[in-house]
């Protein structure tokens, strides 16, 4: 029923009701009124009120029920529909708002998708250029160094060998920052050898279990399940002030499972910042599911659930 008729109907059946109760019933008003009669009267509208409002608000619920979607969602995960019973204009509402958040997540979807491939790729130019223009700079520095140092004296061959360590200490910082910007390993080497070696570059102590039977996967998805590792590492590195954290790979039933977990002091209530909302835009473009949690015993815990039946439809 349209929510017209809907509120028409239910004044028109209490109206009713009440007056036939007036009508009926053995209620009489004199002039000028007794108080018995304003009594009753009065408990009668109290009556009509009282049952006006419950009616109104539970044919209304619906319409409360899709505000609070409508001011609660967020993109980032998954949002559950509501459901849309019968014809009326509540009901078209709801459907309307049910399409508009699938055309939200699909256009959602391919803009998140096309603003990590760019950034991917402004990584991957700003890895290869520091790798060919400033690593090759230094290179040659160190070259020269070493020559200008051969024919030095003994004291100032000391402290060229100073400068010459600091120089390659700049070289295999650069060389590193590369890598982290292009995952290399992850072409190179594939997923295990490139979280083996995001474990073992970790300023803390990582534990790592990687499943041996893990299934060849799209490069899309070992990209992000590589970069949700990376991001979960840092930030254990970076927050948590923990002392030790584990990094998982392994295969659960029907999906493949990343945990990064770490024993440090928790989220608390610190709000979510780049790093965890591209942990997320990345978990949504291969169908994933992402989940950061406190731990019971503290510390905190990334879970980046991949289903295969994602895996199986690429
Ligand atoms: N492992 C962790 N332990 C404790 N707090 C954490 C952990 N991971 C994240 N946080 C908290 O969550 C916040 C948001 O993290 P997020 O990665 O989104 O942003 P960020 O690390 O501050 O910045 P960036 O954009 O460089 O990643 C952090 O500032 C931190 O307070
Ligand atoms: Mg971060």
């Amino acid at each position: 029923m349209s929510l017209f008729g809907r509120i028409f109907l239910l004044n028109a059946i209490v109206l009713v009701v009440a007056g036939a109760a007036l009508l009926l019933g053995p209620v009489t008003v004199s002039t000028p009124v007794l108080l018995t009669e304003v009594l009753i009267v009065g408990a009668g509208v109290l009556v009509v009120l009282v049952a006006n409002a419950v009616l109104l608000r539970v044919s209304l619920a619906p319409l409360h029920r899709l505000t609070r979607a409508m001011s609660t969602t967020d993109l980032l995960k998954p949002v559950p529909r509501l459901p849309a019973r019968g014809r009326g204009e509540v009901a078209e509402l709801i459907r309307t708002f049910n399409a508009m958040l699938d055309r939200l997540e699909a256009e959602r979807g391919s803009s998140a998708a096309r603003a990590l491939s760019a950034q991917e790729a402004e990584r991957r130019r700003v890895a290869q250029e520091l790798h060919d223009e400033v690593g090759q700079t230094l290179t040659a520095v160190l070259l020269e160094l070493k020559r200008v140092a051969d024919h030095a004296d003994e004291d100032v061959r000391q402290e060229l060998h100073q400068v010459q360590e600091t120089t390659r200490s700049s070289l295999d910082e650069i060389r590193r920052i590369a890598r982290r910007l292009r995952p290399g390993v992850l072409e190179e080497l594939g997923l295990t050898s490139a979280l083996k070696a995001l474990a073992a570059e970790s300023t803390i102590t990582v534990k790592r279990r990687i499943d041996p039977d893990i299934p060849p996967l799209d490069p899309q998805v070992e990209l992000v399940i590589y970069r949700v590792a990376q991001e979960g590492l840092t930030n254990t590195a970076r927050h948590s002030r923990a002392t030790r954290a584990e990094l998982h790979l392994m295969v659960d039933d029907d999906a493949i499972v990343l945990l990064v977990r770490d024993n440090g002091r928790g989220l608390g209530d610190s709000p979510e910042g780049a790093g965890i909302r591209g942990m997320r835009e990345r978990a949504l473009l291969v169908g994933a599911q992402l989940d950061l949690t406190s731990g019971a015993g503290g510390g905190t815990e990334v879970c980046l659930r991949v289903p295969v039946r994602e895996l199986e439809r690429r």
